[in-house]
């Protein structure tokens, strides 16, 4: 049965105005445990989980219960060489790492200022400024939704790639992670490899520096989702094939290449969408945003098709002109959940 009611606004940082069956706030294990153990309710009521729903896009009213992971804790336990977390799946990803700097521990420093949960981290294994969450995690404490079954993934398995985890494949839809374990190392080494870092000294330099400037740099690029509505990069910087990156060399000399482990070459969404002279472009209250292409804003009154049609621009016009084809980061929910978003934009 579908009766919205509940507005999702202040629960995802598009800002746009759609409703869910219900929202459910839950604190801890046995709060999430009533609100969707029993295989019954799974099956008959959708269930979306959100941490800050600063990685989604409600294509629809959603026909079903939005639960709010809100477990908290924080465990820290010192051994000879490291310093090992156990993190509850709905604390604050930003004051998690500041609190890991007040303390003296370093490590997280580069990814500082991601909106967002916990628990959320490991589904698009976060990223920023050369550092993943892959490289820091040690592992994803996980229910099923359909047994209860408690699991732990170790980091093999959690099969992390670049935005890309196991749980975004073989498990969507079906688990809450409840809690992420880290280990951070004691003996510390900055990373600078950014360009915008590299002015910084590695001999001298200490993680609150670098979590400084990388705070500084994001607040310079990205828009403050609650003046600007919107989800961070809205596209994942494409993967190409070797062959593909050799024509477009010829072509575009000027675009910058990036070599990866698995030979693939990866190229700047943010570049190529600039290349295409979009920034600015508004369909209806959506638009690219000028400072950063590669993210997508809410003006103050896009609707979601509005942010679909012009994602769908945006899709067509680099191919168009490069041939290679954006694939959405952000994930789009419909009325029953996670849904293909390049299927909609396509
Ligand atoms: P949500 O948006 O609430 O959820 C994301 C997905 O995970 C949804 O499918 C949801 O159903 C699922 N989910 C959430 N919690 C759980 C759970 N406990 N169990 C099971 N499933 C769950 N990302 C980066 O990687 N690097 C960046 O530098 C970066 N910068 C950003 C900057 C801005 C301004 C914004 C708005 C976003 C940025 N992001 C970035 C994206 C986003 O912050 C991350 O993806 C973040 O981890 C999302 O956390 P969240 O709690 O908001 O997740
Ligand atoms: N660029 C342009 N025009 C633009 C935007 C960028 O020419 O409009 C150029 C920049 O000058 C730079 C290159 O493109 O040479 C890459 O830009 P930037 O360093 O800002 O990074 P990005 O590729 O846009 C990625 C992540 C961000 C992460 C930053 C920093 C993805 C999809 N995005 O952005 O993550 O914070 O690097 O590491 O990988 C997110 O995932 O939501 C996110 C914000």
């Amino acid at each position: 049965m579908s009766y919205h009611q509940f507005s999702l606004k202040q629960w995802h940082t598009f800002g746009i105005d759609v409703y869910a069956n219900n929202i459910v706030i839950a604190k801890s294990k046995a709060a999430l445990f009533c609100q969707c153990w029993q295989k019954k309710t799974w099956k008959t009521e959708p269930i979306l989980l959100l941490g800050q729903g600063s990685n989604v896009l409600f294509l629809q009213n959603f026909d079903g219960k939005v639960l709010i992971n809100r477990i908290k804790g924080i465990n820290i336990v010192e051994t000879t060489d490291s310093w090992l977390l156990h993190v509850g799946a709905g604390e604050n990803w930003h004051k998690l790492v500041k609190m890991t700097l007040d303390k003296g521990l370093g490590g997280l420093e580069n990814l500082a200022l991601i909106p967002g949960c916990v628990g959320s981290a490991p589904i698009q294994n976060i990223g920023a400024y050369d550092l993943e969450l892959d490289q820091v995690c040690e592992y994803v404490d996980v229910v099923f939704l359909s047994d209860g079954e408690h699991r732990r993934f170790n980091t093999i398995e959690c099969c992390f790639g670049y935005r890309d985890s196991i749980f975004k494949h073989s498990y969507k839809d079906q688990y809450v992670v409840i809690a992420v374990g880290f280990k951070l190392k004691k003996k510390w080494k900055p990373i600078l490899t950014y360009s915008h870092l590299r002015y910084l000294n590695p001999k001298t330099v200490t993680p609150i520096q670098v979590f400084n400037a990388i705070c500084r740099i994001r607040r310079r690029k990205l828009p403050n989702p609650n003046i600007i509505g919107n989800a961070g990069s809205f596209f994942k910087n494409p993967l190409i094939t070797t062959s593909l990156a050799s024509d477009l060399l010829v072509r575009y000399p000027n675009i910058p290449q990036y070599l990866q482990k698995d030979g693939k070459v990866k190229l700047s969404a943010g570049q190529l969408i600039d290349h295409c002279l979009l920034k600015g472009l508004r369909i209806g209250g959506a638009a690219v945003h000028k400072k950063q292409a590669i993210v997508l804003i809410n003006t103050g009154t896009a609707s979601s098709e509005d942010v679909v049609n012009l994602a769908r621009i945006v899709r067509k016009r680099v191919a168009e002109k490069f041939n290679v084809l954006l694939e959405p980061e952000v994930c789009f929910i419909s009325s029953r959940g996670i849904t293909d978003s390049v299927e909609v934009i396509t």
